[in-house]
C-alpha cells in the first residue's frame, strides 16, 4: 500500500521528513512591513511528531543504529526541553527501545505530561528552563550520571554531531530545494544551535552568499527551546563567527509576535517562532530579490503556560494541569510577586544570625546531606505533613524554608501557612545563592 504521492505509509517514521517530504513553507504577507523582500515561514510543527527535534531525534538514532552504539531493547537517556524527549520516545516506541528524561521542572506542564503519557520516564529536577551543561545538579549532570550506566546510552543532543547533521541532510536541502535556490536569508531561533549550523553549512554550500542569521532571547527569557547568549555560551555547536548575524528579541516582543502570526496568518506558531520572525524583520533588509526563510520550531499548544504569563488580557487561570495543581501553580506564581512570602538572600542570612530561626530544608535527604545551611532540619516537601508533628507548637515561630534555588521552598510556606504557621519565609535562591554569598553551609 505505501505510496508516498497518495500519503499511504508503511510506518509513521516514513512521515519523517526530507527533500521529498518536506515540511510546508508559507509566505507571510500581512504582518511582514517590507515591499520587495519575501518572507517565509517553515513550518515544523508538519513533522509527525510535532516539532524540528523529529528531524534530530530520528538521525541520532539512524546514526547510533548504524554504528552499533545501540541495539534491540536499548535504554536512552536525554536531557531535554521536551520536543526532543517527545521525538526520542516516539522513534523510541517505534522501534521498541525506551527513553528515560531527567528534565527542569520549569518546563510547561503540558510537555512533562505528554511525555509521561509518551511512557517515558521523566525525572523532575531543580534547573533552570533551559538545562545548563555546566549545571552540577542539572538535567545534564543527571543524564551523564545515568548514561554512564552500561545498560544506557545517552545521544546527548548538545554534543552530537548527528543534531547540526540531521539539518544538513534534511532542513537545508528542503529550504534549497522549495525556493528553487532563491533563498537568500536563513533565519532560525538558538537552542543547541544544531538547525543554524547543519542548515547553514549546506545553504553556504550550495551559495556562498547566503546570510545565516541566529536569533537569541537575552538573559531571564521564559521561551522554550531556545538560549540567551550565556546558555550559548556553555552550548558545544555555537560558533557565532560561522553565522552572518546574530540578533537578541526581548521575551515581550516574541510573545507579541507569536500572537500576531496567530492572529494575523492564521498560524499556530509558538513562542519561539515569535522570536524568530521578531529577529528577522527586525536584520533583513527590505529590498528586490530578497527571500527569506524563517524556521517556525513548533506549534503553539504546548504553551498555553507560557502564553499566560507573558500575554496580557488572556485570563489568568492556569490552562492545564488537573485542578490540584492548577491551584498550586497559581498560589506559587502569587508566591513569586508576594514579597511576605519570601526573603532575599542577605535579609535571610542577617535574621539567621541574629534570631536563629528554624530553617526547614524541604528538598529530598540526598540534596540536604551534600550542602545545606548549618542547623536546618531536612524535611522534604513531600513528607511534610507527616513531619508537622515534629513542627513547633508555636505557630508565631519564624522558620525559614529553603530548597536548592527558591523554588520547592515557595510549596514549603505555602504547605507551613496552611498549617497555620503566618511567620514562614521562602529563601529566594535557596541553598545555592546562601553558599555563593560565602555564607556557612555545611554536608553531614
Ligand atoms: C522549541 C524549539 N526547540 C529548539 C529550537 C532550537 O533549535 P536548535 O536546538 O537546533 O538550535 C528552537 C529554536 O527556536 C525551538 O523553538
Amino acid at each position: 500500500m505505501h505510496d508516498s504521492s497518495r500519503r499511504v505509509y508503511d510506518s509513521v517514521l516514513d512521515l519523517l521528513s526530507d527533500v521529498d517530504n518536506p515540511t510546508p513553507l508559507v509566505r507571510l504577507s500581512r504582518l511582514v512591513p517590507f515591499e520587495h523582500t519575501e518572507v517565509y515561514a517553515k513550518l515544523e510543527w508538519y513533522n509527525p511528531f510535532g516539532a524540528v527535534k523529529d528531524r534530530v531525534a530520528s538521525n541520532m538514532v539512524r546514526d547510533a543504529e548504524e554504528s552499533g552504539r545501540i541495539g534491540s531493547a536499548q535504554k536512552l537517556v536525554e536531557p531535554t526541553s521536551g520536543n526532543t524527549g517527545l521525538a526520542l520516545a516516539m522513534v523510541s516506541n517505534a522501534k521498541g527501545y525506551s527513553l528515560t528524561t531527567p528534565l527542569s521542572n520549569q518546563i510547561p506542564v503540558e510537555k512533562r505530561t505528554i511525555l509521561r503519557l509518551a511512557g517515558v520516564d521523566v525525572i523532575e529536577l531543580e534547573d533552570t528552563l533551559c538545562p545548563a551543561p555546566g549545571a552540577p545538579e542539572g538535567a545534564i549532570a543527571r543524564a551523564d550520571e545515568i548514561g554512564n550506566q552500561p545498560e544506557f546510552e545517552m545521544l546527548n543532543q548538545y554534543a552530537n554531531g548527528a543534531n547540526p547533521d540531521a539539518h544538513y541532510r534534511t532542513t537545508g536541502p528542503e529550504v534549497w530545494h522549495q525556493t528553487a535556490g532563491l533563498v537568500t536569508h536563513f533565519v532560525a531561533g538558538l537552542g543547541t544551535c544544531g538547525t543554524i549550523n547543519g542548515s547553514g553549512s549546506f545553504l553556504k554550500e550550495q551559495e556562498p552568499d547566503v546570510q545565516i542569521i541566529g536569533v537569541h532571547p537575552p538573559a531571564g527569557h521564559d521561551i522554550p527551546g531556545v538560549r540567551s547568549l550565556t546558555q550559548l555560551s556553555q552550548t558545544e555547536f555555537f560558533t557565532p563567527d560561522k553565522y552572518d548575524g546574530l540578533v537578541e528579541v526581548e521575551n515581550k516582543l516574541a510573545f507579541e509576535m507569536c500572537q500576531r502570526i496567530n492572529q494575523e496568518e492564521s498560524l499556530i506558531a509558538g513562542p519561539s517562532s515569535g522570536m524568530a520572525l521578531a529577529g528577522a524583520l527586525a536584520s533583513v533588509p527590505d529590498e528586490p530579490g530578497n527571500v527569506v526563510v524563517v524556521i517556525f520550531p513548533d506549534s503553539i499548544f504546548k504553551y498555553a503556560s507560557s502564553v499566560l504569563s507573558n500575554v496580557a488580557g488572556l485570563g489568568t487561570a492556569p490552562a492545564s494541569g488537573t485542578k490540584r495543581e492548577q491551584l498550586l501553580d497559581s498560589m506559587i506564581e502569587n508566591a513569586r510577586i508576594n514579597s511576605n512570602l519570601t526573603v532575599d538572600v542577605d535579609a535571610a542570612h542577617d535574621f539567621w544570625q541574629q534570631h536563629r530561626p528554624l530553617v526547614i530544608d524541604v528538598r529530598e535527604p540526598d540534596a540536604h546531606r551534600q550542602r545545606h545551611i548549618p542547623g536546618a532540619i531536612n524535611m522534604p516537601l513531600n513528607d511534610l505533613a507527616e513531619l508537622a508533628p515534629f513542627l513547633p507548637e508555636n505557630r508565631d515561630a519564624p522558620l525559614l524554608s529553603v530548597c536548592e534555588r527558591g523554588n520547592l521552598s515557595l510549596s514549603g510556606v505555602l504547605f507551613l501557612n496552611s498549617l497555620g504557621y503566618q511567620n514562614v519565609r521562602s529563601i529566594t535562591g535557596g541553598t545555592e545563592a546562601w553558599d555563593e554569598q560565602g555564607f556557612a553551609v555545611t554536608s553531614t
